[in-house]
């Protein structure tokens, strides 16, 4: 069967504490961070770190109603949604409907760095948020080590 998927794209985590987690990680674990972005729509603040391949995705939430505050309250930190990378973000929401996965919401939203993401429910994945993302080629190189500092 045909995949739409490209590779892991990142791992996100949901944190208490973005900046004590952006210590941890980048101190004591010894990853080079990449930057932090706020998606407030979504009311989230996210740090990327480097891991040489796919990236980890720090989650802080920026208030009581954000995607991730259910989350903590309900399960606490840890892994909340894997990532993978597709070329055509349309085409790969399109064929996981067809084939019956339930996709959160409208579909296609926004993301960090001017990507296009959308959801798959962790009832269709056996327990894991799937994100898909849809690079661009403006932030295409968000992923490539020229980007870690
Ligand atoms: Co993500």
């Amino acid at each position: 069967m045909k995949t739409p998927f490209g590779g892991i794209d990142h791992l996100g985590i949901a944190v208490h504490d973005l900046a004590a987690a952006t210590e941890t990680y980048r101190d004591v674990l010894g990853f080079a961070i990449l930057g932090e972005e706020t998606l407030p729509e979504r009311g989230l603040k996210v740090q990327f770190v480097d891991t040489g391949d796919a990236r980890i995705e720090l989650l802080g939430a920026t208030n009581d109603n954000s995607e991730i505050s259910g989350f903590l309250k309900k399960r606490g930190e840890g892994i909340h949604h894997i990532c993978v990378r597709v070329r055509d973000i349309d085409g790969a929401v399109a064929t996981m409907k067809e084939r019956g996965a339930h996709v959160i919401g409208d579909g296609v939203q926004s993301g960090a760095h001017g990507t296009r993401v959308a959801f798959v429910h962790p009832k269709t994945t056996h327990g894991v948020l799937l994100e898909l993302v849809e690079h661009t080629p403006d932030n295409a190189d968000a992923n490539t080590k020229e980007d870690s500092k």
